[in-house]
């Protein structure tokens, strides 16, 4: 393996600490998706931020992403059944700090509308993707998420990335290469 003097080797054979496991990670810019619905029991909107959204497959179309095995609010999301995918954009730091922080009220600040189904889509993200809920796959501490496809919309804009710990655009992430 190649190294410069900023870098530092990490191949330990037994167990790789888990700050260089994040550390590591970060190098790969991630898009920064609110996952929201509508909680059964209160009929409030809940939701979390991942980094870990993609595609899954395109016949039938699903998309999957990570949740902690500790996250409160995914528990919430899934109650509903239904929920939507909102692809933050540049910008939009403040919407996801508040949908990642712990607690009840993280919408208070944040602009949102109804989905078909009634699921929160955050406005001014640059894509919506309805999702129904169909099952969790065991991912060590965390639950990989599958969910069908129910539809989808996009909007102008740049998205906002997550690279090397911090949020922005493609324009920062290039400038922290
Ligand atoms: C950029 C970013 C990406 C995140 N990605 C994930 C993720 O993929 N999976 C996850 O479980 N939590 C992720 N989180 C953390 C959750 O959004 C959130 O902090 C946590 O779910 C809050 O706890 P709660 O679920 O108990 O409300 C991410 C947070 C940020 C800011």
């Amino acid at each position: 393996m190649t190294t410069t003097a900023t870098e530092r080797p990490v191949e330990q054979a037994d167990r790789i600490d888990e700050m260089d496991f994040r550390n590591v990670m970060g190098h790969l810019p991630t898009g920064v998706v609110a996952v929201t619905g509508i909680e059964a029991s209160s009929a409030q909107p809940v939701g979390m931020v991942v980094g870990t959204f993609a595609s899954l497959s395109l016949d039938p179309q699903l998309v999957t992403f990570s949740v902690a095995r500790t996250s409160s609010s995914w528990l919430k999301v899934r109650s509903g059944g239904r929920f939507s995918a909102s692809m933050l954009a540049e910008g939009q730091d403040a919407v996801c700090r508040s949908l990642s922080r712990k607690g009840d009220d993280k919408f208070s600040d944040v602009d949102w509308h109804s989905s078909p189904d009634g699921a929160p889509r955050i406005g001014g993200a640059v894509a919506w993707i309805d999702c129904e809920f169909l099952q969790e796959l065991d991912g060590g501490d965390h639950v990989i998420v599958i969910a069908r496809v129910l539809r989808m919309a996009t909007a102008p804009g740049a998205p906002l990335v997550f690279h090397k710990g911090r949020l922005g655009g493609y324009r920062d992430a290039l400038a922290a290469a």
